[in-house]
């Protein structure tokens, strides 16, 4: 079954790890999978005020890049033990209105790197906790904490490690499956 898959960076560095890790996601994705980077940057702080005189056009375009996408991707690296402001914001902004969330009941996955040792532990559980709230069923194996990604990019951001490789692509097909068992029923009858 064909998904498309919207990936959010978790840092607005010019050239973070973090985007290098999604860029990768992006080039290794199986064939079932379409992976679409939304960018997260522009998104003003989310203000519940804002939604009563007319949401703000990048809040718009965004919600309707993430109601679109088939389930999202959150690449993120880990700020003092938690998620970075600029990913929290996009959680919130596309949470709303409230009953109206754009994320609700799409499958997501958590992938957070560190050059440290501990892989974004602390910032991709805290960003679980979220998702539970917005309902969104979570993979959970192969856990994705990538540490020293400082090693894992050549000068051109390719992957230089066979083993990185193949953790990037074992975390893309379980995610391909949990996408195939969340499919609405439409669509997996259009399948068969
Ligand atoms: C960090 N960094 C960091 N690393 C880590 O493993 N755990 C942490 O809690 C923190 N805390 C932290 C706070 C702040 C404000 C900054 C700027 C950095 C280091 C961080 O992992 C490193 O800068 C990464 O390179 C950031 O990811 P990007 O921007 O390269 O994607």
């Amino acid at each position: 079954m064909a998904h498309t898959v919207a990936v959010l960076v978790g840092s607005l560095r010019k050239e973070p790890l973090t985007r290098k890790v999604a860029n990768a996601l992006v080039a290794l994705a199986p064939e079932g999978l379409t992976l679409k980077i939304v960018e997260i940057g522009d998104l003003p702080f989310y203000n519940e005020d804002l939604e009563k005189s007319g949401p703000p056009a990048e809040w718009t375009q965004f919600r309707n890049e993430i109601r679109e996408a088939d389930g999202v991707i959150f690449t993120t690296p880990e700020y003092n033990r938690g998620l970075p402001a600029v990913l929290k914001n996009a959680i919130d902004v596309g949470s709303r209105p409230y009953g109206q969330s754009a994320y609700a009941k799409k499958p997501a996955a958590v992938v957070s790197q560190s050059p440290g040792s501990l892989g974004g532990f602390g910032a991709n559980h805290q960003l679980r906790q979220s998702l539970v709230f917005l309902d969104m069923p979570v993979l959970q194996q192969p856990e994705a904490y990538l540490n020293h990604t400082g090693d894992y990019f050549d000068d051109k951001g390719e992957v230089v490690k066979d083993d990185t490789r193949q953790l990037l692509q074992a975390i893309l097909g379980a995610f391909e499956g949990l996408l195939d068992r969340h499919a609405p029923a439409t669509q997996k009858h259009a399948a068969e």
